[in-house]
């Protein structure tokens, strides 16, 4: 078991309609359109500069409220097991979360965006531009596309 340990802080927090895990939409075929904004704190908004002109954004994040770590999870697009890794479950050995968002506007160090399935006050610990070099055609999306094509989804 690797000893080392790492510290991060916020760089801000979610302000986000979800106040609780279950009005999250989840399983097969959820939409993800919330609204909601990245509060960003005074001291990083120079770091903001020039993320208006991306589309799209990577946010990382803290599952703050989950407590404890299961390497399997039965996901709820699937009736079936799966290692942790091969999910996007909350309980994880480093809660950490990761979401692509669309970015509406900048508004100073406030930016609304829409996508977000993360919980009122989640801290944010990083943004980086979503940009991926892979074409659909090269992507496989292993057993959740089998769970769909079972599902009729
Ligand atoms: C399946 S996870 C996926 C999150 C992210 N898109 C990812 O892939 O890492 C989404 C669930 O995380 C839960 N969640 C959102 N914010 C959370 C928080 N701050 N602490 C604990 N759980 C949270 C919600 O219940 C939501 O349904």
């Amino acid at each position: 078991m690797a000893s080392e340990m790492f510290s991060m802080q916020p760089i801000g927090y979610v302000r986000s309609p979800y106040q609780n895990r279950s009005a999250v939409p989840r399983g097969l075929g959820a939409k993800h359109d919330a609204e909601g904004v990245l509060e960003i704190l005074p001291e990083f908004e120079r770091g903001l500069m020039d993320i208006e002109g991306f589309s799209h954004l990577f946010v990382i994040w803290v599952f703050d409220r989950s407590e404890g770590c299961d390497l399997m999870a039965t996901p709820p697009s699937d009736n079936r097991q799966h290692g942790v890794f091969a999910t996007r479950s909350p309980m994880r050995p480093n809660p950490i979360g990761l979401t692509v968002v669309e970015l509406l506007r900048r508004d100073g160090p406030r930016l609304h965006v829409r996508g977000i399935d993360m919980l009122e006050g989640t801290p944010i610990l990083d943004l980086k531009p979503y940009l991926s070099s892979i074409a659909p055609a090269a992507l496989r999306r292993g057993w959740l596309a089998e769970a769909e094509a079972r599902s009729g989804k």
